[in-house]
């Protein structure tokens, strides 16, 4: 979702900002903007479309080593050139940049804005509004900038221009990312460490209600009531290149070819030298304590979730329910008596699994993340963490971080077990390895998958993926990866469901995807597999080594039978790539959606 990046420091601020953007692509936007400041003025420069678009406009006569900038992805407005960020204040002074969503805006803008004329439909360009009010009023600018945030309702990460003070960049936050970056005779702002890496690989993390004053030389951070805070900076452990697509035309099949690779990474981080799961010993506490844990998550994590209930249930038999994060608060269950909440989030930062957190903690329960990024919002804010060492997840569609999710619940599953003396009759972690080579054989299968994303998703406008048990799951991720890349209507059903409404949907040539990799279910979801075959459905059956029949479409090397997600999903994440991209759609940058989802 929008995303902000800001410089102060000695070269050209444009071209910083301009990259720090394209680096912030990811997360989906509509429009994107700059703001630079000079001696005669702060000069914007905006427009709706890409990056690519907005470099068109930027006027390179104009040289700045001050600016902040924006990716919008649009919540309040449509999508177009005025509602694009930066905006001004009514005499253009002040120049602001926001991330997040001003819940009162409306309110606002009637108790303190009722003689303005604002220029956009956004409910950003009532916070630099009142900036201006309050200066007009007598109050400094950090006063201004101060009282401005404490009337806010909602989330926001804001920096602000003053030109009538440009060797200064205000900045505030409040539930929506943002780090400041240092470095000697230059500081940065940022949504996201990857987008200043350019300049920087030390962050300040800000935290809710915190402001910071920003200038070549210094950074100040201080509450909303003015106190100072002091904080060091932390190195952000990114590697530039991980953020390069390489030879690869898209991230997505990067990211989809890494997976063997970051399953041996999980397997390395956390194996003690004797072979053995090594977990912290705060964190197997608390699962051991829990009489009940709680999964909250959204999208592909809440797949993974799914997975991870049956493997904490099969191999820890410990109770486990899954909710997905946006509706955990309106549909609250009766909790037990002893909750451990798992939220799993790649990004760590979506808004509607930290809403629940915050309600979480408010209750005075303990909460663990697994996520890809430990310093991100949901990490901080659990009091525990599992680093799911993926690498930056760079395109929307999500695939390393799910298979890395699964993978980590899978030690979390077995550290379990182990300490309550349950014997598993296996080792995870060499299961694990023997999951990270099938991986590596189903992405030398490209040209076999690109045929079949030929063969039965070309001209269809639906497709259907059904399993049964864990196989289900799977498919519920399968239909997702595939409509959100290629616009095509999936959608996952347990196998045994598709009679009791979903079949009437079934036309003559309607692609099914089924899946088949479970032994106790194999017999009932061929025969479901038939069902829609004898009513004209074009079935593609993936199935696994030992329970594969001779017509079968693809079939998955064997691996244990608990772990079959990790690979019966590579298919699938490869199949959708292929039909996006014979589709013609911008298989990264899906239309409508943000990477990381910051607002409710
Ligand atoms: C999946 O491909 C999507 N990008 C989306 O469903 C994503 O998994 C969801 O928004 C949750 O994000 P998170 O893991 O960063 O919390």
């Amino acid at each position: 979702m929008c995303g902000i990046v800001g410089y102060i420091g000695t070269e050209d601020a444009k071209e910083i900002l301009l990259k720090g953007l394209e680096k912030l692509e990811y997360r989906g936007y509509d429009s994107a903007g700059i703001a630079v400041a000079t001696e005669e003025g702060v000069h914007v420069f905006k427009e709706k479309g890409r990056i690519a678009t907005l470099r068109e406009v930027v006027d390179q006569g104009v040289k700045s080593t001050v600016g902040i900038g924006h990716t919008r992805w649009a919540t309040h407005g449509e999508p177009s050139k005025v509602n694009a960020h930066p905006h001004q204040s009514e005499s253009s002074r002040f120049t602001i940049v926001h991330n997040g969503v001003i819940e009162n805006y409306e309110q606002l803008k009637r108790d303190y804005l009722q003689a303005v004329t604002l220029q956009s439909d956004t409910d950003t360009e009532v916070v630099v509004q009142l900036v201006e009010r309050f200066v007009h009023e007598g109050q400094s600018v950090e006063a201004a900038f101060r009282h401005t945030l404490s009337l806010l309702k909602g989330s926001y990460a804001i920096a602000l221009l003053d030109k009538k003070d440009t060797d200064t960049i205000y900045v505030g936050k409040n539930k929506s990312p943002l780090l400041v970056g240092v470095q000697d005779g230059v500081n940065v702002v940022a949504s996201d460490a990857m987008a200043m890496l350019q300049v920087t690989d030390q962050f300040l993390e800000i935290m809710d209600e915190e402001i910071v004053i920003v200038t070549k030389d210094d950074v100040t951070i201080k509450t909303l009531d003015g106190t100072a805070v002091s904080r060091e900076p932390y190195t952000a452990e990114l590697d530039a290149s991980d953020i390069e697509k390489g030879t690869y035309p898209h991230f997505m099949l990067k990211e989809i070819d890494e997976q063997p690779f970051v399953i041996r990474n999980i397997i390395q981080k956390y194996q003690n030298e004797d072979g053995s799961v090594r977990l912290d010993e705060d964190i197997r506490q608390a699962v051991m304590e829990a009489d009940r844990i709680y999964i909250i998550a959204a999208g592909t994590s809440y797949h993974a979730g799914l997975v991870g209930k049956q493997l904490i249930e099969n191999f820890a038999k410990q109770p486990v329910e899954v909710h997905i994060a946006s509706e955990f608060l309106y549909n609250m269950p009766l909790l037990s008596k002893r909750p451990l909440f798992i939220f799993i989030s790649q990004s760590g930062e979506t808004a509607d699994s930290r809403g629940v957190l915050v309600e979480v903690k408010k209750l005075g329960y303990k909460a663990l993340t697994i996520t890809n990024v430990p310093g991100s919002t949901l990490s901080r804010e659990a009091d525990f963490t599992l680093h799911t060492h993926a690498g930056p997840e760079i395109a929307v569609a999500s695939t390393k971080a799910y298979t890395a999710q699964m993978a980590v619940l899978t030690l979390l599953a077995a550290d379990t077990a182990k300490a309550k003396g349950i014997d598993l009759g296996f080792d995870p972690i060499q299961e694990l390895s023997i999951v990270a080579n099938a991986m590596e054989t189903l992405c030398n299968q490209k040209e076999t998958l690109e045929k079949i994303a030929r063969d039965y998703l070309a001209v269809t406008r639906n497709c259907f993926f059904i399993g049964r048990a864990t196989d289900y799951f799977v498919c519920l991720e399968g239909a997702l990866k595939l409509k959100e890349i290629s616009y095509i209507q999936a959608e996952g059903f347990a196998g045994g469901e598709l009679k009791h409404g979903t079949i009437a949907l079934i036309e003559e040539g309607t692609p099914i995807v089924a899946l088949a990799t479970q032994e106790h279910v194999n017999l009932s979801i061929r025969g479901n597999v038939k069902e829609v075959a004898a009513r004209g459905a074009f079935p593609c059956i993936i199935s696994i080594e030992g329970l594969n029949e001779e017509d079968d479409t693809f079939v998955l090397p064997k691996v244990h039978s608990h772990l079959t997600p990790l690979v019966s999903v590579i298919p699938l994440q490869l199949i959708a790539y292929y039909a996006a991209l014979h589709r013609g759609c911008d298989v990264d940058k899906p239309r409508n959606l943000a990477k990381s989802v910051t607002v409710e």
